[in-house]
C-alpha cells in the first residue's frame, strides 16, 4: 500500500476533528466532502454556509460542521485571548476583535483551544499568511525551540532511504538556520519520519564537506548542529557533517565517515538552508519522479499544515490525512 494510502487508513482509526479556513476555495470544499464520507476526519469549515455549499453543489457536506466568524458566539472569547496572547506586541481588544474576523486566525484559534484537533490551509493564502497565526499562536512544542517542515519523498530508487523512502528537511520554513535551529529541524525531522512514515530515523546532517574534508563556517555550522542534537536527543542515529553521498550510498559513507551508524544509510536527510533544502526536493521530486508529501509543518505545539497555492482535491484530502495523523500523536 502508497504511503499515502496507510496515512489516511490511519487517520480513520481514531477521529480527529480538523478545521479549513479557507471556505471560498473550491478545491477546499470538494475536498473536505470526501474527507469527511471517507472517516479521514470530522471537518469544520469557515464561511458563510450558504456561499460554501453554492461553491460545489454536486457536495452534499453530510456531517461536516459550519463556522462563520462573523456571526459565531465564541469569536468574542476567542479575541480576547489573542489580545491576552498578543498584548505586549501591541495587540489592543479592538485589533483582537477584527483579527479573530479573519478566518485563518479564528481556525488557529480554535485549534489553540481546543475546539479542533488541526488545521489544513495554504490553497489560497501564501505559505507565511499560513504559518504565521501558527507561530504566533500556537508556538512551539515543548522541547523545540524552531517550527520547521519536512517532505516524506517516496522515490524510485529502493537502494537508498528505508526502501527508497526519505524525509527532506526543512524545504519550506527556516531560510538561514543557525546550529541551534538546525538542529531542531533534526530532532523535528526525526519525529515526523517514525510518527508519519513509521521509520525508525537516521539522521544526516548535510554539507558540501563531510567530517571536516572542507573547511569553512558553513561547514562549522553543521557539524555544531549534529553535536547539539546528540547533547538534546542522545538515543537518536544521527551524523554530520555529512556530503549527500557519504549520507546514502554505503561504500563513499563507510569510506568517509568509518564505523557511523548513519553514513551510508540515511533515511532523514537535514539540508543546510532552505535554498539547499527547497532546490533538493523539487529536483528529486522533478527529475527523479518521487512523489513529494509536503510541506509538513513539524514542531508546533499542535498540527497547522500548509497547502501549495497550485493544489488539487487530492491534496486536499491527503494534507488533512497527514494533519490527523499528526494530531492523534
Ligand atoms: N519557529 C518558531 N517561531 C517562529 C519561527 C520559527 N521557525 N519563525 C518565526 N517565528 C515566530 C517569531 O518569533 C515571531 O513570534 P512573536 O511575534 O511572538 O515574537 C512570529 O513567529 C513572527 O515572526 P516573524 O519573523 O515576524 O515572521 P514572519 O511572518 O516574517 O516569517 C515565516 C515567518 C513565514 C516562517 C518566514 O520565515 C518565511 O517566510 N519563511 C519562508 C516561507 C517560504 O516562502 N517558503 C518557500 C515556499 S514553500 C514551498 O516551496 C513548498
Amino acid at each position: 500500500m502508497a504511503l499515502i494510502d496507510r496515512i489516511k487508513e490511519q487517520a480513520k482509526t481514531q477521529k480527529t476533528r480538523i478545521v479549513f479556513p479557507e471556505g471560498i476555495e473550491p478545491r477546499i470544499v470538494r475536498g473536505v466532502d470526501i474527507i469527511q464520507q471517507q472517516g479521514i476526519a470530522d471537518c469544520v469549515i469557515l464561511g458563510v454556509e450558504e456561499s460554501i455549499r453554492a461553491l460545489a453543489p454536486e457536495c452534499k457536506l453530510e456531517g461536516v460542521t459550519f463556522i462563520d466568524p462573523a456571526t459565531s458566539d465564541k469569536t468574542a472569547e476567542y479575541a480576547e485571548v489573542f489580545y491576552e496572547l498578543r498584548k505586549k506586541k501591541g495587540v489592543t481588544p479592538e485589533a483582537a476583535q477584527q483579527t479573530l474576523l479573519n478566518t485563518m486566525y479564528y481556525g488557529t484559534m480554535m485549534v489553540h483551544m481546543g475546539d479542533a484537533d488541526g488545521m489544513v490551509a495554504g490553497a489560497i493564502c501564501s505559505t507565511a499568511d499560513t504559518l504565521r497565526p501558527a507561530l504566533q499562536i500556537i508556538k512551539t512544542a515543548p522541547g523545540i525551540s524552531s517550527v520547521s517542515s519536512c517532505f516524506i519523498m517516496e522515490t524510485k530508487t529502493p537502494q537508498y532511504g528505508e526502501d527508497g523512502l526519505l524525509i527532506f528537511a526543512d524545504c519550506a520554513v527556516n531560510i538561514a538556520p543557525d546550529s541551534e535551529q538546525l538542529a531542531a529541524i533534526a530532532i523535528s525531522s526525526a519525529e515526523s519520519a517514525k510518527v508519519l512514515a513509521g521509520i525508525e530515523p537516521r539522521v544526516a546532517m548535510l554539507s558540501f564537506s563531510t567530517k571536516g574534508s572542507a573547511k569553512h563556517e558553513n561547514v562549522d555550522k553543521v557539524r555544531i548542529a549534529a553535536e547539539r542534537v546528540k547533547e538534546l536527543a542522545p538515543d537518536l542515529n544521527v551524523d554530520g557533517e555529512l556530503q549527500a553521498d557519504a549520507a546514502l550510498v554505503e561504500t563513499v559513507g563507510q569510506l568517509k565517515s568509518p564505523g557511523s551508524p548513519v553514513a551510508g544509510h540515511a533515511n532523514v536527510l537535514v539540508f543546510p538552508n532552505l535554498e539547499a533544502g527547497n532546490i533538493g526536493y523539487k529536483l528529486v521530486q522533478r527529475l527523479g519522479g518521487a512523489d513529494a508529501y509536503g510541506p509538513i509543518l513539524q514542531g508546533l505545539k499542535k498540527p497547522v499544515n500548509d497547502l501549495s497555492r497550485g493544489c488539487s482535491v487530492e491534496d486536499v484530502v491527503s494534507v488533512a490525512a497527514i494533519t490527523a495523523v499528526q494530531a492523534q500523536k
